[in-house]
């Protein structure tokens, strides 16, 4: 490992204690990072190896992993797996579709802004009269420029004069990372995606084209309003700057944010707030190449480096010790201890490092706490966040552009030439390295298909391993827990399923919150069944639109974006219900009597659809009227207990319950009968388990149910059948049948055979 404090010493503090664990023994090795790189290689093709775990930047994924162990299975099996922010478990964790190494650390770059200067009225009333706008944290390249140039000279609070902004100028001083952070939002296009640094189908180099050239020439432009001597400065003395008041703003990693609140460290402890880097109202779109002009602004949040991994080199002969120590390493504990505490390079990449707030007190105030973990979250949870350069020569590549963005930054060259410069540079190294390897790399890294139009490495058809993501409205009905179960019975039969299910107990609100939950796991599919149309409508699209299959079962949502619709055809069954009803009431053309329709949850698909379809068929008799106004019974018994008793008192004449579902049509029998009128009416229920309506129908409190098959194990399979490749129709409809007397204790024996 490095020998730096950053990432070296909490490997060395959790070597000691999985010692004292496990009574093994772990030997640390360090070296300088100048050296790491050559003695990795060194030892990743040794036979014997002389180390048995390696931390490395994700950026050497590449090179390495025809030399590491892949992941062992029961390590990914479990909940800390699962823990790990998907951008960094999905697409940095994994090197053509093997899981090679696992992220101990996060990185990505933001932006940091002095809050007390932002929010002077004095300040803002300036800004406002010079740049036509308000003074917010930018919001664009644009605004970060304005302000930047804004706060250039002017007197600082604590005497002396501040700067617009703090960024890694000098050469080896991590430079190229501030100028790919701003080309990530003017080159990434979302129709194109990966094609930040070269053509995805040619492997050209981009960082000549239009969109590179205007972030070279913002990044130059910037130099004009910062600190004196800022041509010098590498992060460290940018970050320095910042810290000791003198910029208003500063691009960097999250390490700072703790650096910032401590006292020892900073001069701006409690003034400070945090940006996800800025965007961009155009895009360059190098397929077309043109400028792409946008509505609204585009961010594309860059993760710079990528992190720290670790991994084990294939020949090691402790492949479980090794791979024990990275769990324990990165344990979500350990490392929840370790991103709270301020030097240790280890910054946010769990799920439960965003979710314990209360641990960061101990290096934030709660409110900046939350601030800096929401941008952290916004800029991961960002469907455009964009990957770094990861492929073999990556050091090569940084190198010469780094001496021309120097010639560029020194005024010795002019930005189109010494960029045009850089790419040929780029062009050759990638001929040097062998163009069809360089660019099966760089697709990998991408995610991108092997061949343009494939399926996607890593992903869906190439996996063996699908965590599927559950929402259910409610378990409330047993309807509902016969779902749950049948679902869960079919996901059994599949080992390589993992199940993750969100009950959000009868509440919309919760259900909305699930399914942003199930999206920012970046599960392999959902499943849905919504409790109401419109507002679950918008999740369920959202997760369509990145490019999760979503499955919606039983309940509709109010457009197609969706995978598949599975559930029973509830017109049909409305149908159905309502020539029972006929039947019972005269016969077609004969029928009289006065109904009784109970709803299911008016905002969903199946009661809008159960009603008109019985509608459909009892409006063509004139004697059949419906005589209570609609009413909500949610699906449940007590409430259409009191919708009946409300019913029986208003109406000396009842001839018949159409209920939506079984427990209603039972709830709405037990008024009937505490009057003693439950003689007189015939009771219609839809769903038909065992346990309730077939029961209910051969016990003659219900005349008849109608099968409304829960769509729990057909979910499963039709959501397996996608993940493997396979098409599946947009929506599929499950059978229904009438359950009357006739067939009732057949249907009761064979389930009691089961
Ligand atoms: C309609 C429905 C009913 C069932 C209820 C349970 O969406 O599936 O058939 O009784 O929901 O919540």
């Amino acid at each position: 490992m490095q020998s730096a404090d950053a990432i070296g010493s909490p490997a060395k503090a959790h070597a000691l204690t999985w010692e004292q664990r496990t009574g093994g023994r772990a030997e640390i090795v360090q070296s300088d990072f100048g050296r790491l790189f050559r003695d990795y290689m060194a030892a990743l093709q040794a036979k014997q190896p002389a180390y048995d775990v390696l931390l490395f930047p994700a950026s050497w994924a590449a090179d390495f992993y025809p030399y590491l162990a892949e992941m062992p299975d029961e390590y990914r099996d479990s909940d800390a797996f699962d823990d790990i922010h998907p951008a960094y478990r999905e697409r940095l964790m994994t090197w053509d579709g093997k899981w090679i190494a696992a992220t101990v650390d996060g990185d990505l770059f933001s932006g940091y802004y002095r809050k007390d200067l932002f929010s002077d009225p004095n300040n803002q009333a300036a800004f406002r009269t010079r740049y036509g706008y308000e003074l917010f944290p930018p919001d664009t390249w644009s605004q970060y420029r304005d302000i930047a140039e804004f706060f250039n000279g002017r007197n600082s609070p604590d005497g002396g004069l501040i700067y617009g902004t703090a960024e890694a100028f000098a050469r080896d001083g991590k430079q190229f990372w501030t100028v790919f952070s701003r080309a990530s939002a003017y080159t990434n296009h979302p129709d194109f995606p990966g094609a930040q640094f070269f053509d995805p189908d040619t492997m050209r180099a981009q960082i000549d084209n239009p969109g590179w050239l205007r972030a070279v020439r913002e990044h130059k432009e910037i130099l004009a309003f910062s600190p004196p001597g800022a041509l010098q400065f590498g992060i460290v003395e940018a970050r320095d700057a910042f810290l000791d008041g003198h910029t208003a703003m500063a691009l960097d990693w999250g390490d700072t944010a703790q650096l910032t609140e401590d006292p020892a460290r900073s001069k701006v402890a409690g003034k400070v707030g945090y940006f996800v880097l800025p965007g961009t109202t155009r895009v360059w779109d190098s397929r077309l190449w043109r400028w792409d002009d946008r509505d609204s602004v585009y961010k594309a949040p860059f993760l710079a480096f990528g992190g720290w991994m670790a991994g084990v080199p294939k020949h090691s002969r402790h492949q479980q010790a090794a791979w024990d120590y990275i769990m324990w390493l990165s344990s979500p504990e350990n490392s929840l201890r370790d991103v709270v505490t301020s030097g240790t390079g280890i910054n946010p990449y769990r799920f439960t490092h965003f979710t314990n707030i209360d641990a960061w007190t101990k290096a934030l105030s709660i409110s900046a706490a939350s601030e800096y973990l929401g941008m952290v979250r916004a800029s991961l949870d960002s469907p455009h966040a964009a990957m770094d350069l990861r492929i073999p020569g990556f050091y090569r590549y940084t190198e010469v552009l780094e001496e021309e963005l120097t010639r560029i930054l020194r005024g010795d060259s002019e930005v189109d030439a010494a960029m045009h410069r850089a790419a040929a540079a780029w062009n050759s190294i990638t001929d040097e390295l062998g163009h069809a390897q360089q660019l099966a790399a760089y697709r990998t890294e991408m995610a991108l298909p092997k061949e343009p139009g494939g399926p996607r490495p890593g992903t869906h058809a190439h996996k063996v391993r699908y965590v599927i993501g559950f929402s259910q409205a409610t378990t409330t009905e047993p309807w509902r827990l016969l779902f749950n179960k049948e679902l869960r019975a079919e996901a059994a039969r599949h080992p390589e399923v993992k199940l993750v299910v969100r009950d959000a107990m009868d509440s919309v609100r919760r259900q909305v919150v699930d399914m942003e939950d199930l999206i920012a796991r970046r599960v392999d599919a959902i499943l849905v069944s919504p409790k109401v149309t419109d507002e679950l409508t918008a999740p369920v699209s959202k997760a369509f639109s990145l490019g999760i299959p979503v499955f919606v079962l039983d309940r509709d949502v109010a457009n197609d974006r969706y995978t598949q619709y599975i559930g029973g055809d509830n017109r049909e069954i409305g149908r159905a219900a309502g020539q029972r009803a006929v039947q019972l009431l005269g016969g077609e053309g004969l029928a009289e009597g006065n109904v009784i329709e109970i709803w299911g949850g008016m905002a969903s698909s199946p009661a809008a659809d159960r009603h008109s379809g019985f509608v459909e068929v009892v409006q063509r008799e004139p004697g059949v009227k419906i005589i209570n106004a609609p009413q909500d019974g949610d699906w449940k018994q007590d409430l259409a207990y009191g919708i009946m008793a409300e019913a029986l008192d208003a109406h000396p004449h009842i001839d018949l319950v159409y209920a939506h579902n079984d427990p209603m049509a039972y709830g709405a029998y037990l008024a009937a009968r505490d009057v003693g009128r439950e003689e007189d009416i015939a009771f219609l229920g839809i769903d038909g388990i065992p346990a309730e309506g077939v029961k209910w129908v051969q016990e003659g409190i219900l005349d008849a149910t109608f099968l409304y098959k829960t769509p729990g194990e057909e979910g499963i399979r039709q959501a397996l059948r996608f993940l493997r490749g396979e098409h599946v129709q947009k929506r599929l409809m499950l059978p229904t049948s009438t359950i009357d007397k006739t067939n009732a204790a057949k249907i009761l024996s064979r389930y009691a055979a089961e």
